[in-house]
């Protein structure tokens, strides 16, 4: 399989870069910084695209250098610098912030589909999947206005999307999971990023006959969504 995975750097992205091929895959990685993956000597290809998602052409750049393509993940975003914190406050995001958090949640997605579509559709089972939030869920009780919106933009790409490709045969689904944990902050309240690796191996392994739509999966002790 051709994979292609955007913000492959660090967090959950590196997390796809080193566990979700097997060997023989080819795995493109877009990030600005070099991911560590990229030195694994495990079978799996892997090239590493160095791109800001947010310039301008950038989208039919990478596109012009994919030949073979059976999968896209869309999981590079950003958000507030003090989401998610009790310093959050609407009041004082500042307008290049509120710009580049959509920017690069929710423009860029629809651009690198659009530039990536002519040859994602020679695969022989293609999918588009989109990592979303449960931020971008009814309820979730989270206050990041512009990471909000950009999450629940997202899953109206997907779902539009969706619709535009049946013909094309290509599934297009969305995974909003809730809190990760990693080693820095590993806790039994926040999700091990292997559980959602092993999500989009199932999704991305399923058959041209079926279409996943969206799954949520929030933290066992998220108890608002
Ligand atoms: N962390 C969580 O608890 C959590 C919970 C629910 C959903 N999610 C979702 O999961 C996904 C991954 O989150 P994460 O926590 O792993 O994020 P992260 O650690 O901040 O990593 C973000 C990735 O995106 C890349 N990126 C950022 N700006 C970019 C740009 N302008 N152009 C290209 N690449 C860019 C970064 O690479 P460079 O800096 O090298 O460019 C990095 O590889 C996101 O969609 C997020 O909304 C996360």
């Amino acid at each position: 399989m051709n994979i292609l995975i955007t913000g492959a750097s660090r967090g959950l992205g590196e997390a796809f870069a080193k566990h979700l091929g097997h060997a023989g895959d080819t795995l493109w990685l877009v990030s600005r910084n070099r991911p560590a993956s990229i030195d694994l000597t495990d079978g799996i290809e892997r090239h590493w695209l160095e791109a800001d998602l947010t310039a301008i052409g950038i989208h039919q750049q990478i596109a012009a250098q994919i030949q073979n393509l059976d999968i896209i993940i869309h999981n590079a975003a950003t958000w507030e610098s003090s989401a998610f914190s009790h310093t959050y406050d609407f009041l004082s995001i500042s307008e290049a912030e509120t710009r580049a958090i959509i920017e690069l949640n929710l423009t860029a997605p629809i651009l690198l589909t659009q530039a990536l579509l002519p040859v994602l559709k020679n695969s022989s089972n293609p999918k588009i999947i989109f990592i979303g939030s449960i931020n971008g869920l009814e309820n979730s009780g989270m206050p990041e206005v512009a990471y909000n919106a950009s999450k629940f933009g997202l899953r109206g790409i997907a779902h539009a999307l969706r619709e535009t490709l049946r013909q094309d045969r290509i599934g297009v689904s969305i995974i909003n999971p809730g809190s990760i944990g990693w080693e820095s902050n590993a806790h039994d309240f926040l999700i091990p990023p292997m559980d959602i690796v092993n999500i989009t191996r199932t999704v991305l392994e399923s058959s041209r006959y079926t279409v996943i739509k969206e799954i949520d999966m929030p933290a066992m002790m998220d108890m608002q969504v």
